[in-house]
């Protein structure tokens, strides 16, 4: 039985994994329309299978905004049940069956660091039309932050054209918190190295950069990262190709920029789940994400040949992988009092104006 958070009751804790499924899908039949069970790409198998509706990060977004259910049980992390509460109307409910299920990259950008930053490029590019973007991989306030100044979220799905609609309405484009989808989504656009300025928040004078500097640049990003895709390296792919001749390599855009540039193809959750299925029979595919994911695109597909990119590393999200089969039936079998993901209307206001240009924007 899997280890799982500290605070839910021992009947939950010490049930079998076949006894807390009976009970989800009893809680789940009994509850019908008034429940929706929205399950992330990255959830452990046994989880995944009792969602309602799957997706990458921008499909849940939208099935909360459209979806009627009182209850919403997001598995998946804090900030994408947090996006559920901001999109959703007054009488739903969100639920995030495991409470300590965070995003480590979401925090590298905290809003005292991203309004000091801000602070600083104004006042370093006195009337430089400056569009904030950020991914939703990010907190509410942040969010907040964004939608007050001009600015919208994005996926890694819909990050290009949220890059696009910014330079419409700006010459500079302020990402956070991910430097490498940052840099993966300047390269689809074209932008130049020396247009680039990577925005290091631990570094007191303008970020690591010159005036100059800043500037020149286009895009400024955030230095945050994926600890689970900076694991992938360029070697893996040496290694992969020479392995497995005629091999597909794909990847996350979270992933480093030689990675990215390396592989044959990169893209959101969704977008890996829909290259495996398109490939036809018989295919060697390599894959570099999440390996809960790539693990049930193995056993869904024993007619393709799939293999986690690294090999030899364990690219696992332990976030995701906190939400277990007895977090799940706890947070079913006590809605009333279990916690509830509630973001202050003071903050989910602008936070909604981001993520519902977010939602505008990639249609
Ligand atoms: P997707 O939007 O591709 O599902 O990505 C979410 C995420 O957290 C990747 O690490
Ligand atoms: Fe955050 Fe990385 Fe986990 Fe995605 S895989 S939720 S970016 S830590």
């Amino acid at each position: 039985m899997p280890v799982t958070f500290n605070i839910i009751p021992d009947e939950y804790r010490l049930a079998t994994d076949a006894d807390l499924t009976e009970r989800i899908l009893s809680r789940k039949s009994e509850l019908g329309d008034k429940l929706v069970v929205l399950t992330h790409h990255y959830q452990r198998k046994e989880i995944f299978a009792l969602g309602d509706c799957a997706g990458d990060s921008y499909a849940l977004a939208k099935t909360a905004s459209q979806h009627g259910a009182e209850h919403i049980v997001f598995c998946g992390v804090h900030f994408m049940a947090e996006s559920a509460d901001i999109l959703t109307k007054r009488y739903q409910k969100v639920y995030l069956p495991n409470p300590l299920a965070g995003c480590p990259m979401a925090d590298m950008a905290g809003i005292g660091d991203v309004l000091h930053a801000w602070d600083i490029l104004t006042n370093a590019l006195p009337g430089a039309k400056i569009i904030p973007i950020s991914y939703v991989n990010s907190t509410a306030d942040v969010k907040a932050f964004v939608g007050k100044n001009g600015g919208t979220t994005c996926t890694s799905s819909s990050a290009v054209k949220a890059f696009e609609w910014g330079f419409k309405r700006g010459e500079k484009i302020f990402f956070f918190p991910d430097e490498h989808l940052g840099t993966n989504t300047s390269n689809k656009h074209g932008i130049p190295k020396d247009q680039i300025a990577i925005w290091d928040y631990a570094d007191p004078k303008l970020g690591g950069n010159s005036v100059d500097d800043l500037k020149r640049a286009r895009a400024i990003l955030w230095k945050g990262y994926c600890h689970v895709h900076t694991t992938f390296r360029t070697e893996h792919i040496e290694q992969t190709r020479k392995r497995y001749p005629g091999v597909k390599i794909v990847v996350h855009p979270e992933c480093p920029e030689a990675v990215v540039n390396a592989a044959d193809a990169d893209g959101s959750t969704s977008y890996i789940v829909d290259y495996v299925t398109k490939a036809p029979p018989g295919s060697v595919i390599a894959i570099g994400t999440e390996i809960n994911l790539v693990d049930r695109l193995a056993h869904t597909f024993p007619d393709k040949q799939i293999y986690e990119l690294s090999g030899n590393t364990c690219a696992m999200c332990v976030n995701m992988y906190r939400t277990t089969l007895n977090d799940l039936a706890w947070c079913l079998e006590n809605l009333e009092s279990v916690p509830k993901i509630e973001v202050p209307e003071e903050i989910a206001r602008d936070a909604r104006i981001a993520l519902e240009r977010m939602l505008e924007i990639q249609g």
